[in-house]
């Protein structure tokens, strides 16, 4: 992940909706940025009903499509980014049906790990939604039919993303224990890849790495989404930019200074609050 950077005073190009439970879709917005400087984005963030990783898949499908349709016709936005794996593993079909505009979804990153692990024994690190979905299972079977591979579902981890954004410290000793069973055993010592599958976690990167004594590369789908997304809108004639900053709508209740210094920090020059009733949930 590139670090964030500033958009143009000036964004030309297509005007994207980018959204998550909460700040973890600001590591796809930094790869975005990288690749499509003049992009005007949105970012949405579901503080209300976050975490999603503990959420039931029939909570997340009956939340989610009526949500984005809500937002979307709210701000008229060109495309959407579901920037979260644990809704992309869910509920993207629902998601596109409810929507008339392109919907980009995150692949976890299975099979380039498979293909970059010299071992054959990768980890997943995703929510724990998201590694016990038949989603997940497939893309293994697929991809990774030679690796061994070994999951790890965390919510602790998404909150300790939230926390460090905030300007609030990450705490070692419970990140060193939610990524401990990716390292032990026989296979666990072998471990050469770990997969992202979770869009908060490639904003812990520098505490994941100096927490393992093996050599780890740490492989998420943001710099694939932000090309998925250029090539998506340069098949779009519509060019509808708004005159406004370009914003972070929290969904739930008013931001604090940490949290909108965390979004300013990805080019969101204006956060603000959007209570459940205004956002139809
Ligand atoms: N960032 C999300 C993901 O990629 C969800 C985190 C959560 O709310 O549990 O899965």
């Amino acid at each position: 992940m590139s670090p964030p950077v500033s958009p143009l005073a000036t964004p030309m190009g297509h005007h994207v909706l980018v959204f998550d439970s909460g700040v973890g879709g600001l590591s796809v917005v930094a790869e975005i940025r990288a690749r499509q400087p003049e992009a005007f984005l949105s970012y949405a963030a579901d503080d209300a009903f976050r975490p999603y990783g503990n959420k039931t898949e029939a909570q997340l499908r009956a939340r989610l499509p009526g949500l984005l349709a809500t937002l979307v016709k709210m701000l008229d936005v060109d495309a959407v980014v579901i920037a979260c794996n644990t809704a992309s593993t869910t509920a993207l079909p629902s998601i596109r049906a409810a929507l008339s505009v392109p919907v980009i979804g995150v692949v976890p990153a299975i099979k380039p790990a498979a293909e970059r692990s010299a071992t054959r024994a990768i980890g997943v690190l995703g929510t724990p939604g998201t590694v016990h979905r038949a989603y997940v299972d497939t893309l293994i079977a697929d991809f990774a039919p030679e690796c061994h591979v070994l999951l790890q579902g965390s919510t602790r981890l998404v909150a300790e993303a939230e926390k460090k954004l905030s300007g609030r410290g990450v705490d070692m000793t419970v990140l060193r224990e939610e990524i401990a069973p990716l390292f032990a055993g026989r296979i666990g010592a072998d471990v050469d890849a770990v997969v992202l599958a979770c869009t908060h976690f490639p904003l812990l990167r520098d505490e994941l790495q100096a927490s393992v004594r093996q050599s780890v590369k740490w492989i998420d789908s943001g710099d694939a989404v932000a090309r998925r997304l250029a090539s998506v809108l340069s098949d779009l004639g519509k060019q509808s930019l708004p005159t406004y900053d370009q914003t972070a709508f929290l969904i739930g209740p008013k931001p604090d200074a940490g949290r909108t210094k965390a979004f300013a920090d990805y080019g969101f020059t204006r956060t603000i609050g959007l209570l459940a009733s205004e956002s139809g949930h």
